[in-house]
C-alpha cells in the first residue's frame, strides 16, 4: 500500500521564528518520514507583501538552510518552491472560478486587513485557493500548520468538493494537523507571535539577537509569575518542571528570563552551527531536484485536471 502524504509550507518573508518551529516545522519534522512529504517554500505567496526581489531571492535560500538546519533531508521529503511548478497557479485560477467573492471574503487573512482600514491586493484575496492548489495537487492527506493556516486548509477542501461535484472525483480532502498547545505560539508581548506584531524570537538568530527578545518580553509587576515568559517557556519545558523553577525564583523576572534564554539556546545553538555549514551551492541542488521532482508530480495531476474541465 501506498504511503499517506504530508505536505507543509512556509512564505519565505524574512527569518523564521520559533513560533514557525513549534507551529509548523517541528510537526512536519516529527512526522514527516512515516509519509511521502512535501516541504514547499511559498514564494509566490510572499508576493502578497514583499516587493523586494534581492530580499525575495535572499530569504528564498535562507529559508530553505532553515529547513535543512532544523532537520529535514532531502533525500527523504521533495523541498521544492512553489514557483518551480507553474501548475500551482493554474490550477489557483481554475479554483477561483469555482468559489464565490462572498465565500474568499470571510478568508481571515483579506478580512484582517481590510478590517484595518488597510486595501487588500488581489493576491491577497486569492490566496486560499493558491494554497488550495498547493495541497491538492499533491493528493494531501495531511497538513501541519499553526492554527491561523486552519481555515485556508479548511478552504481547500471545500475547492476540492466544489471541483468534485462540478467535473466529478479527481482530489482529495485534506486534513489540517494542529499540535495542542503550540497551535499558537505567543511572542514577547503575549499575542501571537508574527512578524507583523514584532513580537518574534528568531529561532536563527544570533545568541545577542535572542537575548536581546528573551529579554524584551513584556512582564507586568502585579503577579509572582510573569505570564508571558511563562507561556514560552512552556513550548520548552513540562509545567512539572516549570513549577520547581518558578516556584524557585517566585518574583525574580530576570533570574527566569535567563533561565528561558537557557532553554532556547539549547535549542538553537546546535542548529545555529549546522546552518553555517551549509552553502548556497547545497541550497540550489536541492530545489533544482525538488523542483523537478514536484512538478512531475504536478503535472500528471493537472493534465487529468485539464481532460476532466474540457480544454484538452
Ligand atoms: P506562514 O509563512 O505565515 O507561516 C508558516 C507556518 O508557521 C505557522 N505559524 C505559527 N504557528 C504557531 N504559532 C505562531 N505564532 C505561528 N506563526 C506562524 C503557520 O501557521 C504556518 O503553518 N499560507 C501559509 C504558507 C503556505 C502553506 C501552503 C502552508 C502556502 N501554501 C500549503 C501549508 C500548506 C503561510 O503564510 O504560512
Amino acid at each position: 500500500m501506498s504511503k499517506k502524504r504530508l505536505f507543509t509550507g512556509l512564505q519565505p518573508s524574512g527569518t523564521l521564528h520559533i513560533g514557525n518551529y513549534f507551529g509548523a516545522l517541528k510537526p512536519f519534522l516529527d512526522t514527516y518520514e512515516e509519509y511521502d512529504s512535501h516541504l514547499m517554500v511559498a514564494d509566490y505567496h510572499s508576493l502578497t507583501t514583499l516587493k523586494n526581489s534581492d530580499e525575495l531571492r535572499r530569504n528564498t535560500v535562507d529559508v530553505v538552510k532553515d529547513y535543512l538546519a532544523a532537520g529535514v533531508d532531502p533525500k527523504k521529503a521533495v523541498i521544492f518552491k512553489q514557483s518551480s511548478v507553474p501548475e500551482h497557479t493554474e490550477l489557483a485560477w481554475i479554483f477561483e472560478c469555482l468559489v464565490s467573492v462572498k465565500f474568499l471574503e470571510l478568508a481571515h487573512a483579506y478580512k484582517d486587513k481590510v478590517a484595518k482600514g488597510l486595501e487588500a491586493n488581489a493576491g491577497l484575496f486569492n490566496y486560499p485557493m493558491l494554497m488550495a492548489a498547493d495541497i491538492l495537487l499533491y493528493d494531501t492527506d495531511i497538513v501541519p500548520v499553526g492554527r491561523d493556516q486552519q481555515q485556508h486548509v479548511e478552504y481547500a477542501r471545500e475547492a476540492a468538493k466544489k471541483f468534485n461535484l462540478a467535473y466529478g472525483d479527481l482530489f482529495k480532502e485534506p486534513t489540517e494537523k494542529i499540535v495542542e498547545g503550540v497551535g499558537t505560539v505567543p511572542g514577547t508581548d503575549g499575542q501571537k507571535m508574527s512578524k507583523s506584531y514584532k513580537n518574534t524570537i528568531p529561532l536563527f538568530g544570533t545568541k545577542d539577537e535572542i537575548q536581546k527578545a528573551v529579554m524584551g518580553i513584556v512582564t507586568d509587576s502585579t503577579g509572582d509569575r510573569p505570564e508571558n515568559v511563562y507561556a514560552i517557556h512552556k513550548l520548552f519545558r513540562t509545567d512539572a518542571e516549570l513549577e520547581v523553577i518558578y516556584e524557585e525564583n517566585k518574583g525574580k523576572y530576570k533570574n527566569l528570563k535567563e533561565a528561558l534564554l537557557e532553554d532556547v539556546e539549547a535549542l538553537v545553538a546546535p542548529l545555529r552551527e549546522k546552518r553555517d555549514s551549509i552553502t548556497d551551492e547545497m541550497v540550489a541542488e536541492v530545489l533544482k531536484a525538488g523542483g523537478e521532482a514536484a512538478r512531475a508530480e504536478a503535472a500528471a495531476k493537472m493534465s487529468q485536471v485539464r481532460q476532466q474541465i474540457g480544454i484538452i
